[in-house]
């Protein structure tokens, strides 16, 4: 991953996120922002899966121009190798393995963060994997499952198996989304690990980017629910960074984005059907209607058609106001991000 990394500022990273981070939206966010590099969301992996096709398309049609890993999630070590295997046919930067996924689902089968309880587990999986994947193999991880006590064991885990990169959530599982991250245990692992560390969670403009790296010491930022947001973001940190001026969404350029994603989720569909084509449009605006208006909010949440759909979203944002920079505080969606502006 060395060699991903750019010369004067930390890399900024898209993370992967299920059923938001496809190919639809890689293709919108690429015209407002690009990432160094994406990462797609989860392959599902167990002893019957197959490699999921609508991902694949994220690999074998990414023409953004920047590099792509394909992440895996799952715990059986046959099926992790074949599953890495066979990516390794697609035009992949590397291999990412979960050991974050806070979902009851995933964990109670001892997968993605899951794996977190059972460290010896996780030393076989990246022994295998490392013997198997002839490229780069990179790890996702959280703080702990419990606690963040856990973190240096699993960081001496991480170190033996010569992995080409480590991003770290900065929270455990067990704290879900709801709290601030921990820098300080980022730090620990840039300063311990032979290969570039990633700094996930709560980055959500500029100012907390530069607070995230300055505090961790980061070899890059991996931004998720903030590019949903704004997909401005990647060009703003940028900007940032380097000391340039910044682009300035207004609403308007928010409706343009929303619309575009619309568009392009729709004519991905070969079945399009306008009643799952709203759900799916819901999982996006939920992240991006935060802090915007209330009665916006309300009412996208419960919004049936594509017809109530284009309506609210032209009577909410069809104006040159600029778009504030951070979420509300204490919104349920962004939570903790203060935390790292007041550590500065
Ligand atoms: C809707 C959603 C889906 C996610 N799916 C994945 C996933 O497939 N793989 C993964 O490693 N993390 C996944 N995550 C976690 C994110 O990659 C990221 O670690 C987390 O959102 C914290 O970063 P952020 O504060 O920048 O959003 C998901 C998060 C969200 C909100």
């Amino acid at each position: 991953m060395r060699n991903l990394l750019p010369a004067n500022r930390p890399a900024l990273v898209l993370a992967p996120m299920q059923d938001v981070t496809d190919l639809p939206f890689m293709r919108v966010l690429g015209r407002r922002s690009l990432p160094d590099w994406f990462v797609t969301e989860y392959f599902r992996v167990h002893p019957d899966s197959r490699l999921n096709k609508y991902i694949l398309r994220s690999l074998s049609e990414n023409q953004t121009g920047r590099p792509i890993f394909a992440q895996m999630i799952g715990r059986d070590i046959p099926d992790l190798i074949r599953s890495a295997k066979e990516l390794a046919g697609y035009p992949i930067a590397g291999v990412d393995l979960n050991l974050g996924c806070p979902a009851p689902v995933v964990c109670r089968k001892d997968a993605g963060g899951g794996l977190l309880r059972h460290p010896g587990q996780v030393d076989e999986i990246l022994g295998a994997l490392r013997d198997a994947v002839p490229g780069r193999f990179t790890v996702k991880t959280r703080l702990g499952f419990h606690g963040s006590d856990e973190f240096p064991a699993l960081l001496e885990i991480f170190r033996r198996h010569s992995i080409d990169g480590l991003t770290i959530h900065g929270r455990t599982v067990a704290d879900r989304y709801q709290t601030p991250v921990q820098p300080d245990y980022v730090k620990m692992a840039v300063e311990t690990m032979p290969c570039p560390v990633i700094a996930n969670g709560n980055v959500v403009d500029a100012e907390t980017a530069l607070a995230y790296s300055s505090q961790s010491h980061a070899a890059g930022l991996m931004i998720g629910r903030g590019a949903i947001r704004n997909p401005w973001i990647f060009a703003q940190i940028r900007a940032a960074f380097l000391g340039e001026s910044p682009p300035a969404p207004t609403h308007r350029d928010l409706l343009e984005y929303i619309m575009e994603l619309s568009g392009e989720l729709a004519r991905e569909t070969s079945t399009y059907a306008p009643l799952p084509h709203i759900q799916r449009m819901k999982k996006t605006l939920v992240y991006i209607c935060d802090g915007i208006d209330p009665a916006f909010e309300h009412a996208i949440r419960r919004m049936k058609t594509p017809e109530e759909f284009h309506q609210l979203c032209h009577r909410h944002l069809d104006h040159d106001t600029p778009l504030q920079s951070l979420p509300p505080e204490n919104s349920r969606i962004f939570c903790g991000f203060e935390d790292l502006l007041k550590r500065r």
